[in-house]
């Protein structure tokens, strides 16, 4: 009997042999669902992972003598979304978003996704449910709040990929992958009046030949024109932290000249403002300890 024991949007994880069980998914034998390591609040994130690629993981495999365990990589990330949508017009509206957000950035800065309609059984009762089969993106999560040094790109490598063989222009080359995804995701805020989440831990994430890419690609949030802090679905105040992402990008790694002339982050990023956006983050925080 499939689809036994509450409802996926309720749970806090899923295991792979849950995901298996689930109406949607056809088990096929050839891949398995392992959950990721790292997870969001609004999304069941999985790794699809090869059958072959498992095996070698956890029997080994013999090279040049000497057993090897190597982790299985990830083929995609089946992602599937919390949302309760009560129409198709309402899921269709979300697959949207991301298209918008895709039109802006390109693939080049963004874990492409197919996104897809399910047909969710439960209890006799059927739901809709979007999920997502995502590109999975081999990095090291780039946190913002986390850059150091006075060539903080330089350090960031040097602590998050120490044993890679060192390539002279990856710093460059991140420059540049990080300064073509501030430009592209202003003009989305100019153009469409949204920003896309940048503030969540492990939403950004940059890889070791120097790309960055946004792997969060469901939480896209209105941009405030006036002095109203908006909060998103879960109380945090979103637009405001992800537009200090942007500034941050912009004053540690591209270092910008005359950021404080920027009418974008004089608005977001004045005194008194970003004193309310702290007291709006400490009573998100202290919503989800409570
Ligand atoms: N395609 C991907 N490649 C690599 N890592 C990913 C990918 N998708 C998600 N992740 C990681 O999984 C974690 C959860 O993802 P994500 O932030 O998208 O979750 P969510 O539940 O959809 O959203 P939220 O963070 O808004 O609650 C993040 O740390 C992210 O880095
Ligand atoms: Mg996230």
């Amino acid at each position: 009997m499939k689809n036994q024991g509450g409802d996926i949007r309720d749970k806090t994880s899923l295991t792979g042999e849950e995901v298996i069980q689930l109406n949607f998914i056809n088990d096929s034998g050839k891949y398995f669902f392992r959950k990721h390591n790292r997870q969001g609040m609004r999304s069941h994130v999985l790794e699809v992972l090869s059958t072959e690629d498992l095996q070698k993981e956890t029997v080994g495999e013999i090279i040049d003598g000497i057993r090897l365990y190597p982790r299985a990589m990830p083929k995609y990330m089946l992602r599937i979304l919390r949302n309760r949508f009560r129409t198709l017009e309402e899921t269709l509206d979300e697959i949207k978003t991301y298209n918008l957000v895709l039109k802006f950035l390109g693939p080049e800065c963004i874990a492409l996704s197919n996104e897809f309609i399910v047909e969710y059984t439960l209890a006799g009762k059927s739901e809709i449910v979007l999920c997502g089969l995502q590109e999975y993106v081999h990095g090291a999560i780039l946190d913002p709040w986390g850059l150091v040094g006075k060539n903080p790109l330089e350090t960031f490598y040097q602590s998050r990929f120490p044993s890679e063989t060192f390539d002279p222009t990856r710093t460059e080359k991140g420059r540049d992958s990080i300064a073509t995804f501030v430009t592209r995701m202003r003009k989305m805020i100019t153009e469409s009046g949204y920003v896309t989440d940048l503030a969540g831990n492990g939403n950004l994430i940059l890889t070791s030949s120097g790309d960055v890419k946004l792997v969060d690609i469901n939480n896209i949030i209105q941009v405030s024109k006036d002095d109203t802090i908006l909060l998103d679905d879960k109380g945090y105040p979103s637009c405001d932290k992800s537009i200090e992402v942007l500034w941050i990008l912009e004053d540690k790694i591209l270092k910008t000249a005359n950021l404080s002339d920027d009418s974008l982050y004089s608005h977001f990023l004045s005194v008194q403002r970003l004193k309310k956006v702290r007291i709006l983050e400490q009573e998100f925080f202290k919503s989800l300890s409570s």
